[in-house]
């Protein structure tokens, strides 16, 4: 009987490690102390010192944050960075122009000196990590409000920033984990001269485009090629043509034998923000409240877009990265759902939690402490509810209306006006001047009349009145009667949609401008809007947010302290972590499963002449047909892409994929949709991350665009075959 018991004991320990085996963006610094045994047991071959050192070199010398939104790889001893295209796609479109169009073309440089230079464009090294909780909660106290604590601890990491020690070129900064339970100091390195080097044609790098996205099957060659440069100390320097290429501590290996389902994988990179550790009633909400919500109002924005894109050349050209930023989170949101929903999250949510309740009333302390938490929660969680609501809709509308991201700027110089006088004004100016011209490049009055008849009835008809404007009301009960009608009028009356008009306004005197733009009809509604908003919405937020903050950082911890066994994470902070897990196919629904891997065959399966989105380059075409993939295919075929159970978000993009020996497999880019969940959810089941095969990448490069003489920058080895 107890043997028996011992075995039963055994089983499910067993179960749930394998259930957690691949969840998880764990800190760098822990990973010998939390997961290195767990990672050998799934087939690593290095030491977690290999992947995390700071005395000697580590495989995290080779990891940057690219630019602070993506991340890239160090690959070649002559500071050659990979990402993805889309994390570049700045870069590219910048350089962009009808005749030299990369987007549309590609672009390789030859040389050093075709590589093309990126203002305002970073990269950053993390040098070390240090645990620093006990200095940034020092004279922290339990009976302190939410704003005492956080002006000691912002004291407290002023103070640690300053002395703690670096070198000249470093930086560093301190961030929250665990809902502010624990504190990390990063010190930094940043290089601010990133050349482009290299990129596919769109229809290699972003193959598939808003069709495929979140999607698998998936056969994006989703990458770009840039460059560090330094001063000739090797150290970061700002942009100068006597900068030369940069000499990491470290770069990656690549490994040319490609995977197989069951391999060990991990990525390496900075994931950008999840929320693992909610209460099943604020899971609940987001499925459906707020998730529906933001869709439901992007499914408007969107086909208004669409609509005009498909009829109009330049508009498709104005709108098409604004279509596809609005389009990837309306999509993502509906992975989300269905996801949360196909794995009952709220449901095992609410299991974990009675669990976590019936262990906490077994003990008196626990019971005092921690006994009443669910129940706030839940309270809290409920009052937010029409607030989150509310929220949603005003950010959602009134950022998609572009003519009331005009009306900001230009409020913003009535407001600076105000304050601080002329000198304000002549503060604000500029930044105002910037955003405008920006703005208006990507900008079509005749689209965003129909986004404002469209989205300005669901404002009005899809909320309580108390969040409306009553200046709105009070036009639409006036002449402007009927949505169509107000926004005919609205858009005949303002100059502020037409560029040239608004520039020229620009010029004039400080209070002459300000008082014109205070007459204006657009921005009284939009000042109107944003009052109602401050008054009705976001102060009652601030307040049950500040509440939810507190009982989010108890709960976490009590989870810490009565769920023992349990191993826990970080939430995604951006900052520096790992993820592993095997390389695996899923099961999607019933009846269905998908395999791991997609090879260049696919592509040609999805190839539609002359699409938008699914078009192939005549030369990879001819490459599929002669087979010429040289090195880099495998059994007469081309790898593309492949997915595996690693847990990443959004920051991963542009992660290297690395295998047993921590040489370069892939390039992480994306999630399957089904698995989207798993900002919130992690479930082994359905989440995989999707990579591009590094053969893919290496195979574009040399034989697509001919540029191997960056592949022979590289290391490339042949692990599986020693
Ligand atoms: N879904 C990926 C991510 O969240 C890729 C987005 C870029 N691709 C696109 N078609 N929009 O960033
Ligand atoms: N595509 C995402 C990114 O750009 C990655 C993800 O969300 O999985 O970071």
């Amino acid at each position: 009987m107890k043997s028996f018991k011992h075995l039963l004991v055994a089983f499910f320990l067993f179960v749930f490690t394998i259930a957690r085996a691949d969840e998880g963006m764990w800190l760098p610094l822990f990973l010998q102390q939390l997961n290195e045994k767990q990672m050998k047991g799934m087939g690593m071959k290095i030491s977690a010192k290999d992947i995390y050192n700071i005395n000697s070199g580590s495989l995290k010398d080779a990891i940057v944050s690219f630019g602070g939104f993506c991340t890239g790889e160090v690959i070649s001893s002559k500071g050659l960075v990979l990402t993805n295209h889309h994390c570049g796609f700045d870069a590219i479109q910048n350089h962009s122009t009808l005749e030299r169009n990369y987007i549309r073309d590609g672009f390789w440089a030859r040389n050093l000196s075709e590589e093309i230079p990126n203002q305002g464009l970073f990269v950053t090294f993390i040098v070390r990590i240090e645990d620093v909780t006990k200095q940034a909660l020092n004279g922290v106290t339990k009976t302190m409000s939410e704003s005492e604590r956080q002006s000691a601890i912002d004291k407290n990491i002023a103070g640690l920033r300053k002395d703690n020690k670096r070198e000249t070129y470093q930086d560093n900064f301190v961030r929250p984990f665990f809902e502010g339970n624990q504190y990390f100091l990063f010190v930094t390195e940043t290089y601010r001269d990133i050349r482009l080097v290299g990129a596919p044609p769109s229809a290699i790098g972003n193959f598939g485009k808003d069709t495929d996205n979140w999607m698998w099957p998936r056969h994006t060659g989703d990458f770009s090629m840039f460059r560090i440069y330094a001063g000739k100390d090797n150290k970061p320097a700002p942009y100068s043509t006597d900068n030369v290429p940069y000499i990491p501590k470290r770069s990656l290996s690549i490994s040319l034998d490609g995977v197989s389902e069951g391999d060990f994988t991990m990525v390496f990179g900075f994931p950008g923000r999840t929320t693992q550790y909610l209460p099943s009633p604020a899971v609940d909400q987001i499925m459906t409240v707020n998730d529906p919500a933001k869709i439901a109002i992007r499914d408007k924005a969107l086909a208004v877009i669409d609509g005009f894109m498909r009829k109009d050349e330049q508009i498709k050209i104005q709108y098409a990265a604004k279509y596809a930023s609005i389009s990837n989170a309306w999509k993502k949101w509906q992975g989300e759902v269905l996801g949360l929903n196909s794995t009952n999250a709220v449901g095992k949510k609410k299991a974990y939690e009675a669990d976590f309740q019936k262990r906490v009333n077994t003990n008196p302390q626990w019971k005092t402490e921690y006994g009443n938490l669910l129940g706030d929660m839940e309270s809290h969680y409920s009052a937010l509810k029409p607030y989150g609501y509310a929220r949603d809709y005003y950010t959602e509308i009134v950022s998609k209306i572009e003519l009331f991201t005009i009306a900001a700027q230009l409020n913003a110089l009535i407001t600076a006006y105000e304050k601080d006088g002329e000198n304000g004004f002549k503060q604000r100016l500029p930044v105002t001047k910037n955003a405008l011209e920006g703005l208006y490049t990507e900008y079509s009055p005749v689209v965003d009349q129909q986004l404002f008849e469209a989205l300005m009835e669901m404002y009005v008809k899809d909320q309580d009145k108390k969040y409306v404007s009553p200046m709105l009301i009070e036009w639409l009960n006036g002449d402007m009667n009927g949505f169509k009608k107000l926004a005919a009028k609205v858009y005949d009356a303002t100059p502020l949609d037409d560029s040239k008009a608004t520039m020229k306004m620009l010029e004039k005197p400080a209070a002459e401008l300000v008082a014109e733009l205070k007459n204006q009809q657009v921005i009284r509604l939009y000042q109107d809007l944003l009052k109602t908003y401050q008054a009705e919405v976001q102060s009652k937020l601030g307040e049950i947010n500040g509440n939810i903050n507190k009982l989010q950082r108890t709960y976490m911890q009590a989870q810490m302290e009565v769920m023992k066994e349990k191993k826990f994470y970080p939430d995604a902070n951006s900052t520096l972590r790992v993820t592993y897990g095997k390389v695996k196919g899923y099961n999607p629904r019933d009846a269905v499963k998908f395999d791991f891997y997609t090879y260049l065959d696919g592509v040609m399966d999805k190839y539609k002449p002359g699409d938008y989105e699914f078009d192939v380059p005549e030369k990879l075409r001819s490459l599929f047909i002669s087979k010429d993939y040289g090195q880099y295919g495998s059994k007469g075929k081309m790898p593309v892409c492949f997915i595996a159970m690693n847990h990443t978000t959004g920051g991963n993009s542009g992660s290297p994929a690395l295998d047993a020996y921590g040489n370069l497999i892939g390039l992480n880019f994306d999630r399957v949709w089904e698995g989207t969940m798993s900002d919130i959810n992690y479930d082994p089941s359905i989440c995989r991350n999707i990579m591009v095969d590094i053969r893919y990448v290496l195979f574009i490069v040399d034989k697509y665009a001919g540029a191997g003489h960056l592949v022979k920058e590289m290391k490339l080895v042949h692990p599986k075959k020693k």
